[in-house]
């Protein structure tokens, strides 16, 4: 038997605010997460869904350099479109934060304090490099070389773009300081660790003996860390850009990103509990509470070792339920990345797809890399448009609403008779919000759409077999009681159609005339009642024409040319 939960704090990997958010981040983390969340809203159970942007860590400082603008200037700038295309896209978080605001930094700092106090860090001495020029200790990425492995002289600190090894400054040939351009030198500085080593027994008990459940490419990523034997880990660094660390003697020095951006999920609650005069601390502090992280494959580690030892050294917080961390999504074969721009931007999609969020979002989901990596080819999208979404969601709507407003003057006719054909319909339809929501429930998205479409497929072939049409003239009752039945399969698809394409569960909404329902009155084969009138019919998909796919081809071939 699964424990039964009261509430849900559902939270989504926040996203550094130094670039835009592409068909990636959404596959992997946003659009499962968002399905979750509504999904469980609609079966009645409290939720809390976070999202923020992760607004530290070297990166941004590195782009705001290259700009001539300071860190606050670039997250400012791309805070904004994120969360745009955040909201653009429904993802319907409760709160959308960003680590940079004050709450973010007090609830940081008063967390790492409280480890401090507690005496949960080791404090080491170790050798930096450091530039005498502009007087600062050098992070990684601030130092460039020759890589000790392929000899490229542009290799950063932590890595070796040429050929992909990963680099610790120190094994770097001739370095030098990106900031000046001098040689750097050594000298000493201390931060403070997690002693990781110390929570291995812990955290082979609570994954690997006690979280088998967990999706096996998660499970066996942990496991392998696990097995390698973990490390104390540096929580502080030295950087001027980020949460302070809270102690005498720490000028110049702020937590690592890592430590404090998982934080910001609970700042972010804290955020949204002032608000709406909620309680955040039952929604991390109360074992009835269930945690579960979206997020991607880079972000296992951080999630189920590192922030987990995290709130078990604080020691007053629950741990994550779940993680269901996906693989990663590909671009017509080929890695996503920024920096060559091969990637299909939200913002982008919009301006040449406007009002067809629901078709990127059934893509992506369809696709989704749950168990693997995955493709995204703009062929697919085309035909996950044209032969399911219209060729048989959209079509079995609107021949149903057409028909009803042709033969009914658009009220819901009474059914009279039902026959075996139908009963077998009912009886179908009865099962698939809990098909459905197992799935969901499981994490297990694409299976749940697919169950979705399955009723639609029901739908669509009901209708066609019952041949309404045909009907009409000799047998109106018949007429009645199959178009009766075509409706309540469209009521129902409103309802279970809604995690998944909640634009498109609206629309179907204000074409039934109905008022959105929850998932517990779906099953029903009365959600709309006899003489209910309806809207008129509404396209709900429209085809894309082959020339929009060609120039999106190549317009992404343009950054291979
Ligand atoms: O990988 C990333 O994009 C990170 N910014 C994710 C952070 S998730 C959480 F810890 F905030
Ligand atoms: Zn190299």
């Amino acid at each position: 038997m699964s424990k039964h939960f009261k509430r849900y704090t559902i939270t989504s990997a926040l996203p550094y605010a130094n670039g835009a958010i592409h068909v990636g981040h959404l596959a992997g983390v946003y659009v499962p997460a968002d399905i979750y969340a509504r999904y469980l809203r609609s079966i009645g159970e409290e939720v809390v869904f976070i999202g923020g942007s992760d607004e530290h860590g070297v990166p941004i400082t590195i782009k705001a350099r290259q700009e001539g603008i300071t860190p606050q200037e670039i997250v400012d700038r791309y805070h904004a479109i994120i969360e745009k295309s955040f909201a653009e896209f429904g993802i319907s978080f409760d709160v959308y934060s960003r680590t940079s605001k004050a709450i973010h930094h007090q609830t940081a700092a008063g967390f790492f304090k409280k480890l401090y106090d507690d005496g949960k860090f080791i404090e080491k001495t170790t050798e930096q490099y450091y530039d005498e020029e502009a007087k600062q200790f050098l992070a990684d990425r601030y130092i460039t070389g020759t890589c000790p492995h392929c000899h490229n002289e542009g290799a950063y600190g932590d890595q070796c773009e040429s050929c992909g090894t990963s680099l610790n400054a120190m094994d770097l040939i001739n370095p030098k300081s990106v900031l000046s351009g001098n040689a750097p030198v050594l000298r000493e500085t201390n931060h403070w660790y997690l002693p990781l080593d110390q929570y291995e027994k812990w955290l082979t008990e609570w994954i690997i003996e006690g979280h088998k459940e967990w999706k096996s490419n998660v499970y066996g990523q942990c496991k392998s860390w696990i097995d390698l034997g973990l490390q104390p880990r540096a929580v502080t660094r030295d950087l001027d850009w980020g949460v302070k660390v809270p102690l005498p003697d720490a000028e110049g020095k702020v937590l690592y990103v890592w430590f404090d951006a998982p934080i910001g999920y609970i700042s972010a609650t804290k955020e949204w509990a002032e608000k709406t005069g909620k309680d955040w601390e039952i929604f991390w502090k109360n074992d009835e509470s269930k945690l579960v992280h979206f997020i991607g494959k880079d972000n296992i580690v951080f999630h189920c070792i590192i922030f987990p030892a995290m709130l078990k050294a604080e020691g007053s917080y629950i741990l994550p339920e779940n993680v269901p961390a996906n693989e990663f999504l590909n671009l017509e074969n080929d890695k996503i990345s920024t920096s060559r721009n091969w990637a299909v931007w939200l913002h982008e999609y919009l301006d040449e797809f406007p009002n067809k969020q629901d078709v990127l979002r059934y893509a992506l989901s369809a696709n989704a890399p749950e168990t693997k990596d995955n493709n995204f080819t703009w062929k697919d999208f085309q035909d996950r448009n044209n032969n399911e979404l219209l060729a048989i969601f959209g079509n079995f709507i609107n021949r149903t609403v057409v028909l009803a407003h042709k033969y009914f003057e658009g009220n819901v006719p009474e059914p009279t008779v039902w026959n075996d054909e139908d009963k077998a319909v009912i009886e179908e339809l009865r099962l698939f919000p809990e098909k459905i929501g197992k799935s969901i429930e499981n994490y297990r998205f694409r299976e749940g759409l697919n169950e979705m479409m399955n009723l639609a497929r029901l739908g669509n072939k009901y209708l066609t077999d019952q041949e309404p049409w045909k009907k009409f003239k000799t047998d109106i009752e018949r007429t009645k009681t199959i178009l009766n039945l075509s409706l309540q399969i469209c009521a129902n698809l409103s309802i279970l159609c809604e995690p998944f394409l909640p634009f498109t569960s609206k629309k179907l909404c204000r074409i039934l005339n109905m008022e959105p329902q929850t998932w517990k009155q779906a099953g029903d084969c009365n959600l709309l009642k006899t003489g209910h009138h309806l809207n008129e019919a509404e396209f709900l998909f429209e085809k894309i024409e082959d020339e929009a796919i060609e120039n999106q081809v190549k317009k992404l071939q343009l950054c291979k040319d």
